[in-house]
C-alpha cells in the first residue's frame, strides 16, 4: 500500500477549541509513521488555516501568537485527483506559494463547523475522503432537537422536551412560562439546542430559574429545549464505531460528577487541560498528550445490570443506523436509576479523544481505531463517489438555439 498524506485537522471557532486541539494531537501521536506522513492542521479561534513544525506539539499551545509567528497560513483548495492542497497563503508573489497534497482530512474538530456538517461540506465539495459523519449525520448530531426526532422515528425513548424559538420567545415569555410549566414541569433542564460542553445548561425549579435560564441560554442559540428533568440521575454513555453497514459497540461508561449536571470544568479541566496524568480511573498511554476527555472520572465499565447494557447497546446500534452515523461516534443516555430505564440524551459525532478508552478494553488500541478510521473515510469516499454525479449531456449546448427560458421542468 501506498504512504498515505493525511492533514489532521483541530482547534476551530468553537468553545471547546483547546479540547479539539489535545484530541487532535492525541491523532498525531496514534498515527502509524511507518504508513501515513501526517501534517498538524491548526484552526484558530477566529477561523484561519495554520501548518508549522511546532503545531504538533502541545507545549507550544500555552503561547498561541510565539506559536503562529513561525507558522505558515494555508487555504484550502481541490487537489488533482481526490486530494486536497493545503496551498500557503504567501503575501509576496503570486505564483510562488508551495502546496501539500492530502489524500485524507482527519477531523478532530469538537463542536461549531468542525463538526455540525460545515466543514464536511467543504471537504465534499473539494473532493477529499474526509473521517466520520458525513454532511447530514454531523448536522443531525449537532442539534439536541433534530437528532431526539429521529430517535423517536425509530422507536428510540427521549425525555419529553419542548424547543422554543427566540421569535416565539419575545414578547411573549409569561405565556411561554405557563405553556412551559404545563408541559413540562419542574424541576427542569435547560440547553441551548446546538452547543455542546454543558455550556448554557441549567437546571430550573420555578418560573422566574426557568426566565433567568432561558434568556441565559438565548446568549448562545437561536432556540432552546426545554427538557423533564430526570431523577436518581445516572448517565451512561456508548461509542459505536463502522458505518450503516456494518457496526460494533464499545464497553460502556458511566460518567461521575459530584455537581448533578456534569460541567465544562468536570468534562476537561480536571486536572489541567494539559495534564498527563488526568483524573481519570481508567488510563490511556503515558505518551498521549494531556488527555482530553479521557481526563474525567469515570466508571468503565459502567457498573450496571448485563440486561440494561445489552439493551442500551442495542439502543446504540440503532441511533447510529437511524443517523446514518460512519467512523466513532459517543452516544449519551440518561438513567433514572430507580426504575432502571433509559432514555437517549444526545451523541457527538467526533466525540473527545474519539472516545479510545472505551475501545482499549475491547481489545482495540488507539493506534489501531484511528488506522479503521481512515480507512472508513475512503470506504465512504468511495461509497460516495462512484455514483453518477452529473449527465454527459450540455443543455447549454442542445438548447442554445430556443433558449433555456422554461427549460426546467
Ligand atoms: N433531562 C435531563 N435530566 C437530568 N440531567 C440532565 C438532563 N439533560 C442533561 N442533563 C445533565 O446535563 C449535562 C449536559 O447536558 P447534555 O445534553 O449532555 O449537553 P452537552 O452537549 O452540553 O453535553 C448532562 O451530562 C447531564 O448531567
Ligand atoms: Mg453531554
Amino acid at each position: 500500500m501506498q504512504r498515505k498524506q493525511i492533514g489532521v485537522f483541530f482547534g476551530g471557532q468553537s468553545p471547546e477549541h483547546e479540547v479539539s486541539v489535545i484530541t487532535g494531537l492525541q491523532v498525531v501521536a496514534a498515527l502509524d509513521p511507518s504508513q501515513f506522513d501526517v501534517t498538524p492542521v491548526y484552526v484558530t479561534k477566529d477561523g484561519h488555516w495554520f501548518i508549522g513544525n511546532n503545531l504538533g506539539d502541545i507545549t507550544r499551545y500555552a503561547d498561541i501568537p510565539a506559536l503562529l509567528s513561525k507558522a505558515r497560513e494555508v487555504a484550502l483548495a481541490s487537489g488533482p485527483g481526490r486530494t486536497l492542497a493545503l496551498v500557503e497563503r504567501k503575501s509576496s508573489f503570486i505564483g510562488s506559494s508551495k502546496e501539500i497534497l492530502l489524500d485524507v482530512a482527519f477531523l478532530a474538530f469538537h463542536g461549531g463547523s468542525g463538526e455540525n456538517g460545515a466543514v464536511q461540506g467543504l471537504c465534499e465539495t473539494l473532493n477529499v475522503p474526509f473521517t466520520g459523519s458525513g454532511i447530514a449525520a454531523s448536522a443531525l448530531g449537532m442539534d439536541k432537537v433534530l437528532s431526539k426526532k429521529m430517535c423517536q422515528m425509530v422507536g428510540v425513548p427521549v425525555v419529553d422536551w419542548l424547543e422554543v424559538w427566540e421569535y416565539e420567545w419575545r414578547g411573549r415569555e409569561a405565556a411561554k412560562l405557563e405553556e412551559i410549566e404545563s408541559q413540562i414541569g419542574f424541576p427542569a433542564i435547560v440547553k441551548p439546542v446546538r452547543l455542546g460542553s454543558s455550556i448554557g445548561i441549567a437546571r430550573v425549579v420555578n418560573q422566574a430559574d426557568l426566565d433567568n435560564a432561558i434568556e441565559e441560554a438565548f446568549r448562545y442559540d437561536a432556540s432552546v429545549m426545554i427538557e423533564k428533568c430526570v431523577p436518581n440521575l445516572r448517565e451512561i454513555n456508548c461509542s459505536v464505531l463502522g458505518d450503516g453497514s456494518d457496526c460494533q459497540v464499545s464497553v460502556l461508561e458511566e460518567p461521575v460528577s459530584k455537581e448533578g449536571i456534569l460541567s465544562f470544568k468536570d468534562k476537561y479541566m480536571r486536572d489541567g487541560l494539559s495534564s498527563k496524568s488526568g483524573g481519570s480511573k481508567s488510563r490511556g498511554s503515558k505518551s498521549r498528550q494531556g488527555e482530553g476527555m479521557a481526563s474525567l472520572d469515570r466508571l468503565i465499565p459502567a457498573p450496571i445490570s448485563q440486561e440494561l447494557g445489552e439493551e442500551i447497546s442495542k439502543l446504540a446500534r440503532q441511533i447510529f443506523k437511524a443517523l446514518n452515523c460512519s467512523g466513532v461516534v459517543r452516544i449519551d443516555f440518561l438513567m433514572d436509576d430507580a426504575l432502571q430505564k433509559v432514555w437517549f440524551n444526545e451523541i457527538n459525532t467526533i466525540p473527545g479523544s474519539f472516545s479510545f478508552y472505551l475501545w482499549q478494553p475491547t481489545g482495540l488500541p488507539f493506534e489501531a481505531l484511528v488506522q479503521k478510521l481512515v480507512e472508513l473515510a475512503i470506504s465512504s469516499y468511495e461509497n460516495r463517489s462512484g455514483r453518477v454525479r452529473s449527465y454527459d449531456v450540455n443543455l447549454l449546448a442542445t438548447r442554445s438555439k430556443g433558449g433555456l427560458k422554461g427549460g426546467k421542468s
